[in-house]
């Protein structure tokens, strides 16, 4: 649950998906390092509802193993979408998605303030908007 609250501060709606996840944990040194939660959502659409990576393993490469496991995990099952959404203010996360090969699709205005009853702020700006991304699957990178 620490390391699903990292991703999504609210307690309430990670129990409300969770249950209707595909909940996937990797693991290293006996350590819980990442999970990543997927939830299909309309037909052929898969959705990473949670990811998250443990502090101590950040920047060292699993988030982008994540998501593409997430990107395989969604081929294997016949979906032709993953999408994915995040605060305007996550920086990490929105450049993690790009590299994956996920491009913005639009803007849900106002997502934060509607939903959570506490103001947010995330890297010194308040956290209002959510930022919607997706790619085809089979998806190509940056790179390719
Ligand atoms: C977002 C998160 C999953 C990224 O995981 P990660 O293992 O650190 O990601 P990677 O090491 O694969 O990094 C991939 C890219 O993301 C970007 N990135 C990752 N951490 C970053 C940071 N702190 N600042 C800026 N960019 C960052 C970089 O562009 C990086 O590419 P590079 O290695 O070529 O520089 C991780 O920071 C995390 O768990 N954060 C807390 C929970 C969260 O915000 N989840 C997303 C909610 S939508």
């Amino acid at each position: 649950m620490q390391l699903l609250l990292s991703a999504d501060p609210s307690q309430a709606a990670i129990e409300a998906y969770i249950g209707k996840c595909e909940l996937h944990q990797f693991r290293a040194d006996n350590q819980l390092t990442g999970v990543l939660a997927l939830l299909p959502t309309r037909p052929e659409t898969m959705e990473i509802v949670n990811i998250a990576v443990a502090q101590d393993y950040q920047q060292q490469g699993l988030g982008t193993h994540m998501v593409r496991f997430a990107q395989q995990r969604a081929a294997q099952l016949g979906m032709k979408r993953l999408e994915v959404g995040t605060g305007s203010t996550s920086f990490a996360a929105l450049a993690l998605y790009q590299k994956c090969g996920l491009r913005m699709s639009w803007i849900d205005r106002d997502y934060f303030v509607d939903r959570y009853p506490e103001p947010l702020t995330e890297n010194g700006i308040p956290l209002r908007d959510m930022v919607r991304l997706s790619c085809p699957i089979p998806c190509a990178t940056l790179n390719e």
